[in-house]
Parts: structure tokens; C-alpha cells; sequence
């Protein structure tokens, strides 16, 4: 394998560009080397997502793209990993001749032996999912992104089997990973200069070790680094710790923003759904982390077009949404997969067009709400960490404030990685933009309370 050059491309959710940071590591390892484009590549892996049927095309297509290529070079080995390669294995292989090899999510230790097989002339797959595979020994390297931010892995899999949901097919059953692996991640993170770390599981709050729940998890890893921000993706409004709130409030250096997604507006539906929640229950969660979290942004996820979802309950999300009023919400149209409880039980019965008019006008109400409420940033001040250079002009920089607001504010001589102080004068439902006052800290900004107990 040695001197092989690869290239990886990754679509789907920040976990699976977690682990394609592992997959990069363990090639790295093998003596092999990185490139940025599939036309240089030796080896093109391309990492996938089930989520929904778009994003299936998505890989679809660009599969026929790479096998163009494959066509017209010798030895060019294209590689299927992630949440597609078990479902459509056979299909890949056989029939569409598209690829040589299939890696599942928990089997990425053996590409190098698979990818010998490849070179031996056999096609090569392992998509067997594992009850303990956490990967916790192997420290992924992280080579696309902007060296401030970046994302850990702290559990695998999910056992929630919501009823639309493809994820606990595609990546088995629900474990955490040891805290102690997590922890020296995060020092080794620390010491390379990153600035703010996002801790990744399908349903954070169920983290779950000997030694520790998600709360004491927190608890530790805050405690590493007080000028690392932390934040946290996905907990699941069923069982939200309360505690948890009340160490988000105290520790400056965890964030006060929190993605909570609410799926759907209606009780019937959200049953339908599989998610062990009520509306009204929804609303106390969410009054008792404004309650405790003053100033908390929050984000949600929302399914429209469920099966068999009147358009009374599509008002229902809509009122929901309207209460709530999210800082950002990631909004879909239902897509029916194969396996799910829905597809078993329920009929994909919302017509096309109307899964589009409902989204449309979910999501024509949020960028309304998104826009009032950015607008009343307009005079505020935050502490901003520095991501980077802004994408529309090499003379600003834009990064993001402790509520997940992108910022962007003219360069001055402010780098990659401070944190700065911005008052904002501008805004549209995306961006805040604003003028930098002065570099700080978190410590500064917030005051020292950090670990004083
Ligand atoms: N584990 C996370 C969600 C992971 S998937 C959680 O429970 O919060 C991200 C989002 O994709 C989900 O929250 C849901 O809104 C959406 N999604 C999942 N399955 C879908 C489907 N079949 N059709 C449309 N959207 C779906
Ligand atoms: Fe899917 Fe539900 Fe698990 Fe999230 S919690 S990954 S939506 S089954
Ligand atoms: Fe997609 Fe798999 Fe993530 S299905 S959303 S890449 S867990």
C-alpha cells in the first residue's frame, strides 16, 4: 500500500466527517498519502449517507463519475465506506460494477487488509457491525479543517429507532466511547491550538460509560481547557439532563446554544414518529433551559410531510416553530427508507407537492423569525472565535459567537483563532455583521468562574 496516493470525499452528517478523519489516519499509518482530488487519487474512497433518497443520489452519481475515470486509467481503486455500504452492497458490486470495495461504518480497522485483497483481484467487503467498536484508540487526523474548530466522536450508533429514521440500520447499536479517550482527544486538541470542539452522537444524552453519564462527561472535558468552547450535537428532548443546564449556565466555556430537534408540532404525529415526547412537554423543556440559560440560542430539526400528516398537524409544527422561535432550524421533507418502522407501518402518503408547499412555508416562516432575531442583535456585543477568512472578501474575517452566530467584521489585524469582541450593526437571516472591538478571552469576557468548585 505504501506511497498509494488517496483521496477521500464525505457526504452525510459531522459524524460521518468524524470518521472519515479516522479512515485518514489509519491510511496514513499504512504509509499512504493524501490528496486533494479524485483525478491524482490511487485509491478514491467515498464516504456515504442513507439519511435520505437525495442523498443517495447524490452518491449515485458521483459513482458513475468516478467510474469514467476508472475507465480510463489502469488500477484505479474506488472504495464505497459509511452508512450506504451495507444496504446496497450486492447492488454496488454485482450489478453495477462500480466499485471494488465495501466498508461499513464499524470496519474501518480492515482497509488495509480489504484494500489488499484489491490488489490481489478480488472485490472486497466488510460491512459487519460491531457492539464495541468506538475507535477510541485512534486519533483521527484532521487535514481539511480550519485548525480552530473541530469534532470528536463520543458514541456510535443509536438505539432510538424513530420510525422514519435509517440510522440505527446503518450503524448497529448505540455505545460510548471511554471518557478517558475523549479527554486526552480533547488535550491533544487543546495543545494544538484548537479553539472549540463539538462532541458527536446520534443521542449524546444517552452517553453512557462505567464511570460516567454525559453530564459528568461535560463536567470533565470543560474543565481541560477554559479557553476551548465546547458544544454538543444531538441530544434528544426525551430525557435531557437537567443538571446539565445548570453546568452550561456556570461554565463560560460551554456554549449557550443548544440543537434540539423537535421533528414535528403535533402529538400524533411525533407517536407516529416514535419520539416519547408531547408538544407541551417539548415547550417545558425548552421554557426550563431558558429558564436556566439565560440568553440560550437553540436550534431544532423538522420532518415535514410524514406519513399520513394532515395539514392541521403540519400547522401544528408551524405554531411550534413560531413559539419556540429557533436561532436556526435544518428543515426536510420525508423520505421513505427501506427497513424503517414508517416503512413497514405507515404509507408514504403526503403527495410530493404538498411535502414541498409545507416545507416551503416552513421554511419561509423561519428565515422571517431568523431575520427578526438577528436584527435584534443589532447594538450587541460578543465574544466571536475567529474561523477564518470571510467567503465573500479576502478583507474580513468571520467566525462564530458563543450563540452560533456566524459573524463577519473587517480584518484589522485580528488572526485565525482569537476571540474577539464584535458589536453588531448589520444583519441578514444567515449572518451577523459587526465591527471588532478588541481581542479577549473567554476568561476575560465572561469573568473567571470557570473552575472555582
Ligand atoms: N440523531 C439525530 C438526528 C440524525 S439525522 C437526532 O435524533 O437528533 C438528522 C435529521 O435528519 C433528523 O433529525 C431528521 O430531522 C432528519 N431525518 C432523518 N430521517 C429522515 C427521513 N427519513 N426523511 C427526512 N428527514 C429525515
Ligand atoms: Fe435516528 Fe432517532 Fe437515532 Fe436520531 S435518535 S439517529 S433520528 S433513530
Ligand atoms: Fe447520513 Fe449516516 Fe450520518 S445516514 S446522517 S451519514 S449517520
Amino acid at each position: 500500500m505504501k506511497n498509494k496516493r488517496f483521496y477521500i470525499e464525505t457526504y452525510g452528517c459531522q459524524m460521518n466527517f468524524a470518521d472519515s478523519e479516522i479512515v485518514n489516519s489509519i491510511l496514513l499509518e499504512e504509509g499512504m498519502k493524501p490528496v486533494g482530488d479524485a483525478e491524482s487519487a490511487d485509491v478514491i474512497f467515498i464516504n456515504t449517507c442513507s439519511i435520505r433518497e437525495n442523498a443517495e443520489t447524490k452518491v449515485w452519481n458521483r459513482l458513475r463519475e468516478f467510474r469514467s475515470l476508472k475507465n480510463s486509467r489502469d488500477n484505479l481503486t474506488v472504495g464505497v465506506l459509511g452508512c450506504m455500504a451495507e444496504r446496497i452492497r450486492d447492488q454496488i458490486i454485482e450489478q453495477e460494477q462500480l466499485v471494488d470495495m465495501v466498508v461499513g461504518p464499524d470496519a474501518y480497522r480492515d482497509i488495509p487488509r480489504l484494500l489488499q485483497e484489491v490488489d490481489d483481484g478480488r472485490k472486497a467487503v466488510n460491512v459487519l457491525l460491531s457492539l464495541e467498536e468506538t475507535y477510541a484508540d485512534i486519533t483521527p487526523v484532521r487535514t481539511s479543517g480550519n485548525g480552530v474548530t473541530a469534532f470528536i466522536s463520543i458514541m456510535r450508533g443509536c438505539d432510538n429507532m424513530c420510525s422514519f429514521c435509517v440510522v440505527p440500520f446503518t450503524r448497529g447499536r448505540e455505545r460510548s466511547r471511554p471518557m478517558e479517550s475523549i479527554l486526552n482527544e480533547l488535550r491533544q486538541l487543546s495543545d494544538q491550538g484548537y479553539r472549540e470542539v463539538t462532541l458527536l452522537g446520534q443521542n449524546v444524552n444517552s452517553y453512557k460509560t462505567e464511570n460516567a453519564d454525559f453530564t459528568t462527561l461535560m463536567d470533565h472535558a470543560s474543565r481541560i481547557d477554559p479557553e476551548m468552547r465546547l458544544r454538543f450535537s444531538s441530544p434528544h428532548p426525551k430525557d435531557f439532563p437537567e443538571d446539565l443546564l445548570h453546568l452550561i449556565n456556570e461554565r463560560p466555556n460551554l456554549c449557550n446554544y443548544i440543537h434540539i430537534p423537535a421533528q414535528s408540532g403535533n402529538d400524533d404525529v411525533l407517536e407516529r414518529m416514535k419520539r416519547p415526547y408531547t408538544r407541551q412537554e417539548y415547550f417545558d423543556l425548552i421554557d426550563k433551559m431558558r429558564e436556566i440559560i439565560p440568553g440560550l440560542a437553540l436550534s431544532t430539526d423538522i420532518i415535514t410531510g410524514f406519513c399520513g400528516e394532515t395539514e392541521e398537524e403540519h400547522n401544528d409544527t408551524l405554531s411550534l416553530m413560531a413559539r419556540v422561535q429557533y436561532d436556526l432550524a435544518y428543515m426536510f421533507s420525508y423520505s421513505e427508507r427501506e427497513r424503517t418502522l414508517a416503512h413497514r407501518k405507515f404509507e408514504d402518503d403526503v403527495p410530493e407537492k404538498i411535502k414541498k408547499r409545507r416545507l416551503t412555508e416552513i421554511i419561509n416562516q423561519q428565515m422571517e423569525i431568523q431575520e427578526e432575531l438577528n436584527r435584534k442583535e443589532i447594538g450587541r456585543e460578543h465574544l466571536v472565535l475567529v474561523e477564518g477568512t470571510s467567503k465573500r472578501s479576502d478583507d474580513q474575517l468571520c467566525g462564530r459567537t458563543d450563540t452560533n452566530k456566524m459573524v463577519v467584521f473587517d480584518r484589522e489585524d485580528y488572526q485565525k483563532g482569537d476571540y474577539v469582541v464584535v458589536q453588531i450593526h448589520d444583519c441578514t437571516s444567515a449572518t451577523l455583521k459587526g465591527k471588532a472591538l478588541r481581542k479577549s478571552s473567554t476568561r476575560e469576557y465572561y469573568g473567571d468562574t470557570v473552575l472555582s468548585h
